[in-house]
């Protein structure tokens, strides 16, 4: 069986990290850095479906070769689905993670119900047809901060069976629940019927 290369398109190196452990020997995933990309794509639109779509499409414009990329938003329950699609700069353009973390519990903090979920959306761009894949983690946001590990709102979310938030887990442990994951797996299966 062929080794496959396929050009993930994003810049953000957790990402990275996290879908390349998850993915087999025969999928060899190319970061946009890997493939000799330089770009910052944008995220324009209001659904994950869409900007997913775009980012994929810009790489494939460019390329010309098999490619995908992901949207995630954080979905808070007791805020009608907020940050959702502007989970990167729900404090600002500036994408600051922290300050994004913050103002979420200070929207939150009046709310008894604290459920929220992970979404991923992933478009493939495979033989220049385009397949999106979703993937979904569910838990409970809390308002005590803990761990160093991942990135973004990692450090206040627990995954539906674990007591500990994503920060606090190796990106093995994360990946046991993780919303990417899910929707990586969904993706594999896909690429399994086309080797
Ligand atoms: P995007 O998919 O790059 O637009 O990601 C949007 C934002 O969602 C990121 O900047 C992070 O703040 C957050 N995010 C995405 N995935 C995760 C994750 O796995 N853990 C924690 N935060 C995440």
């Amino acid at each position: 069986m062929a080794n496959i290369d396929l050009i993930f398109a994003t810049n953000n190196a957790n990402k990275v990290k996290e879908i390349k452990a998850v993915t087999g020997n025969h999928l060899n995933i190319l970061s946009l850095k890997e493939a000799g990309i330089e770009i910052d794509i944008p995220e324009p639109h209001d659904t994950l479906e869409a900007n997913a779509s775009e980012k994929s499409r810009v790489i494939h414009a460019i390329t010309k070769k098999n490619c995908f990329s992901e949207d995630t938003g954080l979905e808070v329950f007791a805020l009608n689905g907020e940050p959702g699609v502007k989970s990167a700069r729900y404090a600002g353009d500036t994408r600051d993670f922290q300050a994004n973390i913050d103002l979420l519990l200070h929207r939150l903090s009046n709310k008894v119900n604290k459920t929220a979920q992970f979404r991923t959306v992933i478009s493939l761009i495979w033989n220049n047809q385009e397949y999106l894949f979703e993937g979904i983690c569910k838990g409970q946001i809390n308002a005590d901060q803990k761990g160093s590990e991942g990135f973004g709102y990692d450090p206040i979310f627990i995954p539906d069976g674990s007591s500990k938030r994503f920060a606090e887990m190796t990106m093995d442990e994360k990946n046991k629940f993780s919303h990417r994951k899910k929707a990586m797996q969904q993706l594999m299966s896909f690429l399994n019927t086309k080797w």
